[in-house]
Order: structure tokens, then sequence, then C-alpha cells
């Protein structure tokens, strides 16, 4: 690939809203896309199978922490910019392992900055000045809010509290650092609750779509009052497109949905979905399976995105509601049985059983 005016470069892209962002930025930019992404558990290829054909999508297997390996990628395919999405991504595995989290959120996202760094001051004049880094985070940096508090703006202080909070918070602090000290033309997205296809089925909706299907405990921690505020996967990526094209430098951008719900009515609804487009006489109404389950420790109980920056600014609001983009996301996972088996690795059942068998149930 040597199309260096053009060429972007996305860490993380086989996962599941690198995927899908290089699906539509291929779609609708129409430019190169070289994914650097290591293929962990939640790398999956079959999700970019649709380019497996297309020169303007090249895939290569690397580590963000092998400083090496990052510049080799960078000197050879010369972006234009680099998307980050490469991170341990889920809030129970940090509980599990957090020394994952530290490793690849914070090591990872500094050597990739550092190795952007080098390769950026090297550019010509032009090209420096158009480059940007798109550091793509999380509201849960924020920490928690109470039903009454406003939603997290921009200036909200940080207040992480779990370790892959933690960790997203340390990689935002090295992000807006290299900005500081080194010029690199960075800009950072704290972004809410995604859902959509392509989501490992970790996460609470696509398990619970899944174990819907099946007749299977649906495990609801707490007292399932938890709420956060949910964006279809495809409106984070016209997010990001739009930051990554008229972002001020330096700056950060909220990103969310305008829809907080909590969780057991997330749980319920999928439940009707469910049982209205696979309904089955043997396992009756879903919600019959709702299990309450030991709550996670830490759990934030609510997230609200305050979106005004990113919309008065840059323009960018959510095209997508909830309601709608819920049943389009249950509908995918319905369609796509083969998708789910493949996932379905044993690496899936061995995180399946360490996480839920020894929860007390309530
Ligand atoms: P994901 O877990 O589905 O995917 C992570 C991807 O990163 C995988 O493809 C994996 O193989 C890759 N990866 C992991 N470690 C790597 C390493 N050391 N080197 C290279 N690649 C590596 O994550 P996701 O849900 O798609 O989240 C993507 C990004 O968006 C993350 O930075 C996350 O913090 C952020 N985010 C996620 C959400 C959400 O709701 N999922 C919301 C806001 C922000
Ligand atoms: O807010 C953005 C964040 O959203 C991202 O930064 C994270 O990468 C992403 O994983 C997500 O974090 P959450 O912890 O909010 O998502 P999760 O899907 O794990 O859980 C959503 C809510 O559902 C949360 O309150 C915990 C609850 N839950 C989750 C699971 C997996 C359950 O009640 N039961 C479950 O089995």
């Amino acid at each position: 690939m040597t199309d260096s005016k053009n060429t972007i470069l996305v860490t993380g892209g086989a996962g599941f809203i690198g995927s899908n962002f290089v699906l539509r930025w291929i779609e609708t930019v129409g430019t190169p896309v070289v994914n650097l992404d290591l293929l962990t558990y939640a790398g999956n290829p079959e999700n970019l199978a649709a380019l497996d054909d297309d020169k303007r999508y090249q895939l290569v297997r690397a580590d963000i922490c092998d400083a090496e390996a990052v510049a080799a990628a960078l000197n050879e395919h010369r972006p234009r910019a680099i998307v980050h999405f490469a991170a341990e991504s889920h809030v129970d595995r940090s509980i599990v392992d957090p020394g994952a989290f530290i490793h690849t959120n914070v090591q990872g996202t500094y050597t990739l900055l550092e190795q952007a760094r080098r390769y950026w001051s090297a550019l010509d004049d032009a090209a420096k000045e158009s480059f940007r880094f798109l550091h793509v985070s999380t509201d849960e940096v924020y920490g928690t809010l109470s039903p009454e508090d406003p939603a997290f703006s921009e200036t909200t202080p940080y207040a992480p509290n779990s370790p892959y909070a933690a960790s997203k918070a340390a990689s935002d602090h090295l992000a807006r650092a290299y900005f500081h000290t080194f010029k690199l033309p960075v800009l950072t997205t704290n972004c809410s609750n995604n859902y959509g296809p392509f989501q490992f089925p970790e996460k609470l909706i696509p398990l619970m779509i899944m174990n819907a299907l099946e007749g299977k405990a649906l495990p609801v921690y707490g007292d399932g009052q938890n709420v956060r505020d949910w964006l279809f996967v495809d409106d984070h990526c016209s997010a990001i497109r739009t930051v990554l094209e008229k972002g001020k430098l330096g700056e950060t951008y909220n990103v969310g949905g305008n829809s907080e719900r909590n969780n057991l009515h997330v749980v319920n609804t999928i439940c009707d979905l469910v049982d209205e487009l696979r309904p089955d006489p043997v396992i009756g109404s879903r919600r019959k399976l709702i299990k309450y389950v030991a709550d996670r420790p830490g759990h934030d109980r609510r997230y609200a995105i305050d979106a005004r920056k990113i919309a008065n600014e840059l323009g960018w609001t959510p095209s997508v509601d909830f309601e709608h983009g819920l049943r389009n996301t249950v509908e995918w996972y319905l369609n796509h049985a083969s998708w789910i088996e493949n996932v379905r690795s044993g690496a899936y059942l061995t995180w399946i059983k360490q996480n839920y068998e020894e929860r007390i149930a309530q």
C-alpha cells in the first residue's frame, strides 16, 4: 500500500467498533485502511471478511506494545492519520486481570504515541500539518453519576472507578500530554456504551440476545437499575469521522446517544424482541429467564453524556434512536448464527464459566 496521502492506520480494527469503523470508512470515504491488530480473543478477522478481496484494506497483525512493529507499519504505509481503537475493553475482565489493561491500554498507547511522534516529526511540513492522531476513549473515565447529576461534559473531572476506566484515563492523559508537550496533532473522543453488529458476546446486549435465543439464564448484576447511555455503533463511527475531519487539535469531544436506559429495561426489551422474532413454545416468555446475580464490584451506577460540544462545534448528532437500533441489532444476531458459532471458541467458554458460575445468585 503506497498511497501515502490518503492511507489511514487504525489499531484494533478487528474488534467491535474498529471493524464497524473500517467497513463504514471503505464504504463512505473509500481511501485505504491499514489495520494494526494483535487479534486477541476480541479481534475477529471474520468481521472484515467482506474486504478480503479489497485492495484498499490490509491487516498487519502486530501488538501496539511492540515499538519496532509499530514503527515498521508507519514507515511502510505512511498514513495521514492514526485512529486508535486497540484496547482491552471489558470492565469485568479488568476486575479479574487488571495487569492486562495496564499493559495494553497504558503501555500500548504510550508506545503508539511515541512511535507516532517519531514518524510525524520526520514528515515534510505539509504532511505534518495535516497528520492526525485520534485517540478513541470512553465516558467511564468520568466515574459515576447519581440520578439527579448533570451529564458528563468535557470539563467533568476524571474519576475512574474500575481498572479498565483507570487505564483508559491514563491513556487519555498521555494523549493530552503528547499534544501539549510535543505538539503531536492529537484529538480525543470519549464515548458512551456502543451496541450493534460484531460486538463480542461478553458485553450486555449480545450476551443477552444469545442467551435469550437459547433459553439460557439472563444474568442481571445487582438490582438491574444501573443506567447507561446507549449509542448505535454506526453513529459512533460517524462521530469519529467528523472529529477526524473537523476537530480542533488538542480538544476532547464527548459522544453519546441521548438514550439513557437502565439495564433491566434493556434486557426486558431484548426478551420481547426475541419472543417476537423467534417465538419458542418450549421456552415461553424470555423475561422469565432473568436471573439477578451478584453485582459487579465497584459497579458505576449511571453514565450520561452531554454531547452539545460535538453537536454545536462540529455539527454531529446521533441518527439512530435506541428502539430502532436495538431491533436492528437483535435481528443482526439472529441472522448471523455462523458468526456466533465461530466466536464461541474455547476461550469464550472459559470466560463465561469464570465470570458467571462463581457469581452468587441474589
Ligand atoms: P474490542 O474489545 O471489541 O476490540 C479491541 C480490539 O483491539 C480487538 O480487535 C483486539 O484484537 C485489539 N487489540 C487488543 N489488544 C491489542 C494490542 N496489544 N495490540 C493491537 N491490537 C490489540 O473493543 P471495542 O468495544 O471495539 O472498543 C474499541 C475502543 O473503543 C476501545 O479503546 C474502547 O476503550 C473504546 N470504547 C468502547 C466503547 C464500547 O461501548 N464498546 C465505548 C466507548 C469507547
Ligand atoms: O461506557 C462505555 C463503556 O461501555 C466502554 O468503555 C466499555 O468498553 C464497554 O464494555 C462498556 O462498559 P460497560 O461495563 O457499561 O458495558 P457492559 O456491556 O459490560 O455492561 C453494561 C451494563 O450491564 C453494566 O451496568 C453491567 C451490566 N451487566 C453486564 C453484563 C455483561 C449485567 O447486568 N450483566 C452482564 O452479564
